[in-house]
């Protein structure tokens, strides 16, 4: 008999991929996937704890789905198993059994692949079953193969956890220490997604470029070299990979960029403040003009990369000054697109132990001059495509009749009126209209242009220059 799963997902990309696979290990037991939790046989909430508010969510969802629990036993149309599973499940376990006893199973990260025993245990007995072990074998040699076809973009997690242990963050805590996933599952991995119709595919990790492992042949390798063997899958038209630290960022890497067309001119890379002082605060082991040169050893080798980032304003003890700094590294660098977030003290982080917290308000104008800097760059960059023509591959349908979303190489959501068959291909769109999240676009050809993209036929020069070389022309 199926059974109704409602799996709820908050954070990062790495719990989009683990709600896909925990979805993945509950099909063999009948659960399949539906849309409303209300009447659902389980219920996942797959957590995020990186910032303070994320945690907070949970337990008011929570109380929403405990009404919908007994109103489910009320009816006597059987059990609703409750679960919160992810990092708020690995950082606060006990709290919430202690909170909200109503929850059935609590599991952390690292433990998913064990749902079946999981959901065993918590059918038999009453109270919560809490697991938020770091268990010796790795989940990703025990998990079973991806249930079905992932579409036409798709996650692979290649490397989960993190040995940084910036000050300010519970990565380290919640998901453990970096372990890598050995080349041969991944390159498999990959090969059956392309099988299954992908076309792109976000390589995943907290800390994606300190990927390394034995390759078949005997050599140690890092993610230029695995991005590079991936690029040998017929099919594969896109790569890209997410998050990097700047640290990690090895030559081969950059090269890469440079070498690999299939390789996507977009690349997400935190420095996450400006000032040299807060960085190493922050334990971040680079300053700020190392990120500058990394940023235009980057642009050497790959001219029109689009660069992403996060920030984080308002770390304890930062200054006004600390905070200019900040600013000048983002008109210095030029963003396509950005992430900023106020400092959110995390219970158990070395920061939130520091004195110098700083006012609420204080964090609040910061942000909002922050924002604004990048949201112009944004639409800078979004309004320099206007009246090109861009490769777009296909991966929605949009909310519109008729119309197909999808991205450009710089990672640019696109809409397009286009015929449902396009689905799943690259196809040049020009561009007529920019906003700030998006490109409105005409479908100019239908043909397929991975040859093209294959013979570099694509590599235009971004519209954006970095302020910096703006003013240095000027
Ligand atoms: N407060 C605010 N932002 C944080 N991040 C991580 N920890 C915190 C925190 N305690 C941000 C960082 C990181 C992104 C995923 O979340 O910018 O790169
Ligand atoms: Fe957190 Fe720093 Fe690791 Fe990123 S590099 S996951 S911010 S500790």
């Amino acid at each position: 008999m199926t059974k109704k799963l409602f799996i709820k997902t908050w954070g990062c990309q790495m719990n989009v991929y683990d709600s896909a696979r925990m979805a993945d290990v509950l099909a063999p037991l009948g659960y399949q996937p539906v849309d409303e939790p209300d009447g659902a046989d389980m219920v996942i909430l797959n957590t995020c704890h990186i910032r303070e508010k994320a945690a907070e969510k949970v337990f008011s969802e929570l109380g929403r789905l405990r009404q919908m629990k007994d109103r489910k036993a009320e009816a006597e149309d059987g059990r609703m198993i409750l679960a919160v599973a992810g990092c708020v499940a690995q950082a606060e376990g006990e709290e919430i059994v202690a909170r909200a006893p109503f929850v059935d199973m609590v599991f952390g990260p690292q433990t998913y692949h064990t749902l079946p025993e999981m959901v065993a245990k918590a059918s038999r007995a009453a109270g919560s079953v809490l697991n938020t072990d770091f268990p010796a074998e790795s989940k990703f040699d025990l998990l079973p193969e991806e249930a079905g076809a992932q579409g036409v973009a798709a996650f692979l997690a290649v490397q989960e956890g993190c040995d940084k242990f910036c000050t300010f963050c519970v990565v380290p805590y919640t998901r453990g220490a970096e372990f890598s996933r050995p080349a041969g599952q991944v390159l498999a991995e990959a090969k059956r997604l392309v099988a299954g119709g992908t076309r792109e595919i976000t390589l995943l990790g907290q800390n994606v470029n300190a990927w390394h492992g034995d390759g078949p042949d005997g050599t140690t390798w890092g993610l230029g070299r695995l991005i590079r063997e991936l690029a040998e899958i017929d099919g594969l038209a896109r790569i890209r990979y997410t998050t990097s630290h700047p640290r990690d960022m090895a030559d081969d890497l950059i090269r890469a960029h440079a070498e690999v067309p299939q390789l996507m001119p977009y690349l997400h890379l935190p420095v996450q403040a400006g000032s040299d002082r807060i960085l190493a605060a922050m334990n971040r082991k680079h300053s700020a003009d190392d990120y500058r040169r990394l940023v235009d050893r980057l642009r050497t080798a790959k001219p029109d990369l689009a660069m992403s980032g996060d920030f984080i304003v308002g770390f304890p003890g930062e200054s006004d000054a600390d905070f200019a700094q900040t600013l000048k590294l983002v008109t210095d660098i030029g963003y396509a697109q950005a992430y900023s977030f106020k400092y959110s003290s995390r219970p158990g982080t070395p920061a939130s132990a520091e004195g110098a917290q700083l006012p609420e308000e204080v964090k609040e104008a910061r942000l909002e001059a922050l924002r604004q800097l990048l949201d112009a760059q944004q639409i800078a960059f979004n309004h320099g495509f206007v009246g090109r023509s861009v490769p777009v591959l296909f991966d929605r349908v949009g909310r519109r009749d008729g119309q197909l979303l999808g991205r450009s190489p710089w990672m640019q959501s696109v809409h397009a009126e286009a015929d449902a068959r396009l689905l799943g291909r690259i196809v040049e769109v020009r561009v007529d209209a920019a906003r700030a999240n998006s490109l409105a676009g005409t479908v100019v050809t239908t043909e397929t242009t991975t040859s093209r993209i294959m013979a570099g036929g694509h590599i235009a020069p971004s519209p954006f220059q970095p302020a910096a070389t703006l003013e240095a022309s000027a």
